[in-house]
């Protein structure tokens, strides 16, 4: 079964990115991260990638208009024959296009319980300040499927950390990163699984064709 092939966007510090090209490289995906993109220049994942050996790629959202800034990413993901995309600390909204061309093919991981503390504008530190304020006493982090919606795609993996009483943002943010890296590889094993299987079926690439 050939290793399915990887492409991660980032807009971050990329800690999930490189908890993803670890677990590829120690064997425990049965995948490899070729690719992955940037809509920051100074986002520290790309020093991540590069230190790994992976292709870094900084698109600039100013060089595009509208959907050609998508347009772009399909371009240079295809030109690495991506057949999984990761959306690890991505803050930007993919267009219809986008999810058009990877369907059922691009997994985002979200620091809640999906459907708490989601959507628009919530994400970083705001998502935990909130969850803070409501005085709810577990949240977690959630894998998923991306849709045209925010954060509302088919759920794929879910697990919960205690709030404590003494918890700051960043004590929470800290204690759910973790779970957030547990799981994201996970899921991401999970899919390549699938999506190898499918290889050997002969759909060798049928999305990106
Ligand atoms: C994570 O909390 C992730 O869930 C969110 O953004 C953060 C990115 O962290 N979407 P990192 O860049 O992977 O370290």
């Amino acid at each position: 079964m050939e290793e399915v092939r990887i492409g991660v966007l980032v807009s971050g510090g990329g800690t999930n990115l490189q908890a993803l090209m670890d677990a590829c490289m120690e064997g425990e995906i049965h995948g490899r991260v070729v690719l992955v993109i940037s809509n920051r220049d100074d986002a520290y994942a790309l020093e991540r990638a590069a230190d790994m050996g992976i292709r870094g790629q900084f698109v600039s959202p100013r060089d595009y208009r509208g959907e050609d800034y998508d347009r772009e990413l399909i371009r240079l993901l295809r030109e690495e024959k991506v057949q999984l995309v990761v959306l690890a600390g991505y803050l930007r909204v993919l267009t219809p296009l986008f999810i058009d061309e990877y369907r059922d093919r691009i997994i985002n991981i979200h620091p809640s319980l999906i459907p708490a503390f989601c959507g628009k504008g919530f994400h970083g530190e705001r998502v935990h300040r909130a969850v803070l304020e409501s005085g709810v006493k577990q949240t977690g982090a959630t894998v998923h499927l991306v849709d045209e919606g925010t954060d509302t795609g088919p759920i794929l993996l879910q697990e919960t950390v205690s709030v404590l009483e003494d918890d700051t943002v960043e004590s929470l943010q800290k204690r759910v990163l973790k779970l957030e890296h547990r799981i994201l590889v996970k899921a991401v094993g999970e899919m390549c699984l699938e999506l190898g299987n499918e290889n050997i079926g002969g759909n060798h690439e049928a999305s990106i064709d």
